[in-house]
């Protein structure tokens, strides 16, 4: 395999050898390389079964909490009294990890400065109440269900641009030409930008999360200079629109809503990441995991064809499948006894979705891709409580819209070679998947 993922049909034994070598207290799933080989599974089965709170040693990241069992997982999320987002939502790097990356003149990493408030932009996915209800409350009815209406049939229109000037019959990547760009066109929507400028936020959304070395790009220097011109532009933005009568888009609705006009900009430029990010990266690995996930279970592809009223039902299996954001994050406030382990004040803990989605006590048959399951809504991808994905419907939608138009128009999308992932525990996707559509119906 040409991008180093691991083959779990061949490799599967070794890799699972692996994860069960050695004693359990020393295990650390927390490792970009494991996802990028698709390598993390027999790890979080073997916690799920002898040690589901465990205390994670430092590796790149922080020591922590692994909360990996579904129950737990909705316990931790839906109790934010204790367990607070306040300061971050993805695992922090470790000391070791921080030293490493301030010698390649770093410091400027997804979790140093976009996650944490004290030293760049905040967002409202990392505070705790009051301040998160209002700014949550303020951008939700850009994605409410009657403003979804409306976007319908524009998301409806750009699907079927994107799958009519797809080529047929030559090998093509699935996740430029058709994820990131529905993605980025209903982004570029709901900002109300210049449609010119989509995939400039699917660059940005790539910017902040990337670090040096692994594609995206090359120097911290590079990603600063990126990112500078990234929060002008949105800088620029909101200069306008404050003076402009208030209207539906997000940036308006900050710029004049009674609870956000006054944030100061470091604010909203967290809130600006937070929104690219949520609407782009997520929607876009689901998007390319339902074509790979239908190519791997074929039988699965055949009954969506034979009854195209399964897409709803698909589509939230895909999200649960694929599970886009792997974890999230959460720090203890108090001291709390959890799952018989004493967690003390302070401590970081992680509900790892991507594990509780393969709980196989709660969903049967977890890990396999079963289109018409019953309650297929229930899973953890989303997450649950006051933090509860705010985009979830306008996903949903996108991911609904997209299917319906391309089964009218494709038989078949085949997956060519195994898809290049992402080099991250956090965002779990795609960053290459090469297809070939054979025909037109
Ligand atoms: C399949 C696609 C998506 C997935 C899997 C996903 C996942 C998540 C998760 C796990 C959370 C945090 C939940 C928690 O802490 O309990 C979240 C929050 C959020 N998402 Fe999404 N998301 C998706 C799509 C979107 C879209 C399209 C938008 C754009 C509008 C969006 C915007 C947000 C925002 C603003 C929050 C913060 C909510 C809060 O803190 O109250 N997401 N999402």
């Amino acid at each position: 395999m040409s991008d180093g993922a691991i083959d779990l049909t061949t490799a599967g034994q070794a890799v699972r050898d692996e994860a069960y070598r050695g004693p359990i207290a020393a295990l650390n799933p927390a490792r970009s390389d494991l996802f990028q080989a698709d390598a993390m599974w027999p790890y979080f089965e073997r916690l799920r079964r002898e040690d589901p709170v465990h205390f994670t040693p430092a590796g790149d990241f922080a020591a922590h909490w692994a909360i990996t069992k579904y129950h737990d997982i909705m316990a931790i999320d839906t109790n934010h009294e204790v367990f607070s987002s306040q300061g971050g939502i993805t695992l922090p790097i470790s000391e070791r990890r921080e030293q490493e990356m301030t010698a390649q003149g770093g410091g400027m990493g997804q979790d140093s400065l976009f996650f944490q408030p004290d030293s760049g932009p905040s967002m409202f996915i990392a505070m705790d109440p009051p301040k998160h209800d209002v700014q949550r409350k303020t951008v939700s009815p850009a994605v409410s269900p009657s403003n979804l209406a409306i976007m319908e049939p524009l998301i409806r229109e750009r699907c079927a641009q994107i799958l009519d000037s797809l080529p047929i019959g030559e090998p093509f990547d699935w996740v430029d030409k058709v994820s990131m760009e529905l993605t980025a066109m209903t982004l570029a929507t709901l900002f109300d930008i210049p449609q010119v400028d989509r995939r400039r936020l699917t660059r940005w959304s790539d910017i902040v999360m990337a670090q040096p070395g692994h594609g995206v790009v090359d120097t911290w220097e590079q990603k600063r200079a990126e990112m500078f011109e990234y929060g002008t532009y949105f800088l620029n933005l909101w200069n306008q629109r404050v003076n402009a009568p208030p209207a539906g888009d997000l940036i308006s609705m900050l710029a004049h809503g009674p609870e956000t006009r006054g944030m100061n900009q470091f604010e909203y430029l967290g809130n600006v990441i937070l929104l690219t990010i949520g609407g782009n990266d997520t929607t876009r690995n689901t998007i390319s995991g339902s074509v790979y996930a239908l190519n791997k279970f074929p039988d699965q592809y055949a009954k969506l064809r034979a009854d195209p009223s399964l897409v709803t039902s698909m589509v939230s299996e895909t999200i649960r499948w694929q599970t886009p954001l792997a974890h999230m994050k959460r720090v203890a406030k108090s001291d709390i006894e959890f799952g018989g382990k004493q967690i003390k004040a302070g401590d970081v803990v992680v509900m790892w979705y991507v594990s509780g989605n393969r709980d196989e006590e709660v969903i049967d048959r977890p890990d396999d891709y079963v289109i018409d399951r019953p309650r297929a809504r229930q899973h953890l991808s989303f997450g649950f409580g006051i933090h509860r994905c705010v985009g979830n419907r306008l996903a949903e939608l996108q991911l609904r819209v997209i299917w319906e138009e391309i089964l009218k128009r494709f038989p078949d999308i085949q997956l060519l070679e195994e898809p290049k992932r992402t080099h991250s525990c956090f965002v779990k996707g795609y960053e290459r998947m090469l297809v070939n559509i054979p025909t037109r119906h």
